[in-house]
């Protein structure tokens, strides 16, 4: 069916890289003033259809038709100039520029004289910041900014291109509550100025919130395309994984901890406020007995990351407090002294600290393992193929073989590759950042999984995370940190959404 309004059209696209199909034949438009979610599992191609949409893969078959004429766009740039604006999902900012500089890359505004005309620039970013509602400084410098600002700074990158259609590729996987809000306020004024919107997202809460159609991909095929409101949760989730979701859920898995404290935790402070942050982590205490998991609460800039952060020796001398592990006070100054510690950290931000993108799929999940899979000095590939085979159908990872370099991975594979790595090691303390961010739900029932039977092989495990009913899930107990302080602690019996908002609240 094709609507008289329909801006950008995909026709029978089919795009191929070595070994993998990752869309075969699909058809997809975007009419003006319409919200079109994309779903699909970790894999499925939706990063891929909105790289070949923008410009980024130029090499496919098939036909793209803008305003019902066919194009072919040579590169992003192109897509650009016709009105094309994307967010990827990973993040594309340059980390050294400010935020500004990042906004204005390649256009900044000029003098006279052709110099870039800095005043202006900055003053520019700051009334897009403003309209926007995005609190960062013009000349702040990106990487010291949380994710979630960052991604707020790409975002109005994308839109001071005065876009036509605007893909936004994983937006809110990031974006604390209120950033989220501003988002969709925002999709909604543009929407009704005319633009054609493409929102690819994990959380079907979101995509029910903010969309008007939704389109199913499933291993690089179109599964359907659906009005939202005549659009069923169980139903798209049956198109996604091709079988209904009840399968997923094992019977009641509880685990009980130890009494035995594995990681005993006093007054963690943070001496000066971290770089580009505003948390002051002060005095945060707790212990973790063997298999339990523990969850880490709070609005976004509370404080969770920095606690893992500090735990795991990332502000080396900065960071005060006593740490204990098995009963024994412990000084951890670099990640380095953590790890050898048998501590492990699953980071938020997978490309700047998870993986390293050129090696392959094998290397990195191994790489920690690396000590228990050496005999006589040598690495006994055969045990390190198994361990790798194991956690790739394990997690489902959606790869043509073990030797993949991470980079060209999908989005959400990669962040399973993280998981994965870590898990194999079996860590004597797992600390988790969101780990199950951009995960599809199929996936994440399997981390829960992993994660149990890790507490039942005695771990300590520390999840923080923003999904309250996964905390609830899975945690034993939960504490719950406020502007960089512990704010309280439930059991998980005692525990509700409510308790925990109420305890996040600033000032609550
Ligand atoms: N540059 C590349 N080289 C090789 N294979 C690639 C490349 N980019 C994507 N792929 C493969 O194409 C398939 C589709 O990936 P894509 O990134 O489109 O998935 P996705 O639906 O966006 O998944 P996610 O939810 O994890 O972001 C995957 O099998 C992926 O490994
Ligand atoms: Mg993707």
């Amino acid at each position: 069916m094709t609507f008289p309004s329909m801006i950008l059209e995909a026709r029978g696209i089919t795009k191929t890289f070595p070994g993998v199909v990752a869309l075969r034949n699909v058809s997809f438009a975007v009419a003006a003033g319409e919200v079109h979610a994309v779903i699909g599992e970790n894999g499925a191609g939706k990063s891929t259809l909105m790289k070949v949409l923008s410009g980024v893969h130029p090499d496919y078959e098939g036909e793209l038709l803008l305003d019902g004429k066919t194009v072919r766009f040579d590169g992003p740039r192109e897509a650009q100039r016709a009105g094309i604006g994307i967010v990827h999902q990973e993040l594309n900012l340059v980390r050294d520029l400010t935020a500004a500089e990042n906004v204005f890359l390649g256009r900044e505004p000029t003098t006279r004289w052709g110099l870039i005309d800095r005043r202006r620039m900055n003053r520019e970013a700051a009334e897009l910041f403003a309209r926007l509602d995005i609190d960062v400084a013009p000349d702040q410098r990106i990487g010291h900014l949380p994710v979630g600002q960052q991604q707020m700074v790409e975002i109005a990158k994308a839109l001071s291109l005065n876009a036509r259609v605007l893909i936004l590729d994983e937006p809110t996987s990031a974006l604390s509550d209120r950033e989220t809000a501003t988002l969709f306020s925002l999709i909604h004024r543009l929407r009704e100025q005319g633009v054609g919107i493409v929102y690819i997202s994990h959380r079907m809460e979101e995509v029910f919130q903010v969309s008007d159609r939704i389109t199913v991909l499933r291993d690089g095929e179109w599964v359907g395309t659906v009005p939202t409101a005549q659009a069923a949760r169980d139903e798209l989730i049956r198109m996604m994984v091709g079988r209904p979701l009840t399968s997923f859920f094992a019977e009641d898995e509880r685990t009980t901890p130890d009494e035995r404290v594995i990681l005993s935790v006093e007054n963690l402070s943070l001496a000066a406020g971290v770089e580009g942050r505003r948390t002051r982590m002060q005095n945060v205490s707790f212990e973790v007995r063997a298999g339990e998991i523990l969850g880490l609460a709070g609005l976004l800039g509370s404080g969770r990351t920095e606690v893992l952060e500090a735990l795991f020796g990332a502000y080396g001398d900065r960071t005060q407090g006593c740490i204990q592990i098995e009963g024994r006070p412990v000084v951890i100054r670099s990640p380095l002294d953590a790890i050898r510690h048998g501590m492990a950290l699953v980071t938020e931000d997978r490309k700047a600290s998870g993986l390293v993108l050129q090696l392959s799929l094998r290397e990195n999940m191994s790489l920690p393992s690396l000590r228990r899979l050496t005999r006589w000095g040598m690495v006994d590939g055969a045990r390190e193929r198994r361990l790798v085979d194991e956690f790739i159908e394990r997690l489902s990872i959606r790869t043509p073989s073990r030797e993949q370099r991470v980079a060209n991975l999908s989005g959400g594979t990669q962040q399973k590759v993280i998981l994965g790595k870590w898990l194999a090691m079996t860590p004597r303390i797992l600390l988790l950042d969101e780990p199950t961010r951009g995960i599809d739900v199929g996936a994440k029932a399997e981390i829960y999984h992993l994660l149990r039977e890790l507490s039942l092989r005695r771990v300590a495990v520390v999840m923080a995370s923003s999904e309250l009913p996964e905390l609830l899930e899975l945690c034993h107990r939960i504490l719950v940190m406020r502007e960089g302080r512990a704010a309280a602690l439930f059991a998980r019996e005692n525990a509700t959404q409510e308790k925990i908002l109420h305890a996040a609240a600033p000032g609550g």
